[in-house]
């Protein structure tokens, strides 16, 4: 029969589902991957509209802790959707729904022991916090890229912007769906004022001491 459970308010099918749920332990402790791993591990969220400049942004620091030595994975919304989250679309539950499955796969990478560079419009705030609640607040950097619409309009580098001014597009992120910036970021980069370069040195600079690499 359908109904709540009055102790965990959870629908009596999910409680049954979550009473069979036994969490298996395993010998091989985030700990002992972070020793092989030589630094540390966290996720690195940038957020901002289409064509912003975030996995242009991303992709540069990547190669640039590769270099170092740095274990390192990259999410990102085209291929993300194109894969585990092909079967979502852009309404409001949707993106939500898109930012909290990224949410539980960056918590095994981050338990895997990788720093995870996480690029996703994710306008909502509400998904944003959520994301620092499955990661831990601690393992969440959250990187503003502020670029205005009229820029990433100007851009336009997957011509979108210029389907969904016609129509061709609904509920486009900028145009006719909301976009919350985020309210206490951890860094904003405004790329019409910062290269690409100038970004990465930014970031490198403020997650040096939560990185600790000690590879030599
Ligand atoms: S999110 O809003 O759910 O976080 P996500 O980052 O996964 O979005 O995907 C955004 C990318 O999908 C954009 O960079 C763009 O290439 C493409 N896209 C297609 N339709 C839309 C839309 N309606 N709004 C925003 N981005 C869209």
């Amino acid at each position: 029969m359908l109904g709540i459970d009055w102790i965990t308010g959870l629908k009596n099918d999910e409680k049954e589902k979550m009473d069979n749920i036994v969490k298996q332990h395993f010998n091989v402790t985030k700990d002992d991957r972070l020793n092989l791993m030589k630094h540390n591990a966290f996720m690195i969220w940038f957020t901002g509209l289409s064509g912003s400049g975030k996995s242009t942004i991303s992709n540069a620091l990547e190669e640039a802790l590769h270099k170092k030595g740095v274990h390192t994975y990259t999410l990102d919304g085209d291929n993300v959707r194109s894969g585990l989250n092909n079967n979502l679309g852009f309404s409001a539950e949707d993106r939500t729904e898109n930012i909290r499955r990224i949410a539980e796969v960056s918590n095994l990478m981050i338990d895997a022991g990788l720093v995870l560079l996480a690029s996703f419009v994710s306008p909502y705030e509400k998904d944003r916090q959520d994301v620092a609640k499955t990661v831990g607040k601690d393992n969440y950097i959250e990187i503003f890229v502020d670029t205005p619409l009229e820029e990433c309009e100007r851009r336009d580098v997957k011509g979108l912007y210029q389907k969904a001014r016609k129509g061709e597009i609904a509920n486009f992120t900028g145009i006719d769906s909301a976009y919350e910036a985020p309210s206490h970021p951890d860094m904003v980069i405004k790329t019409t004022q910062t290269t690409v370069e100038e970004a990465v040195e930014l970031i490198i600079n403020y997650i040096n001491p939560k990185l600790k690499l000690n590879n030599g």
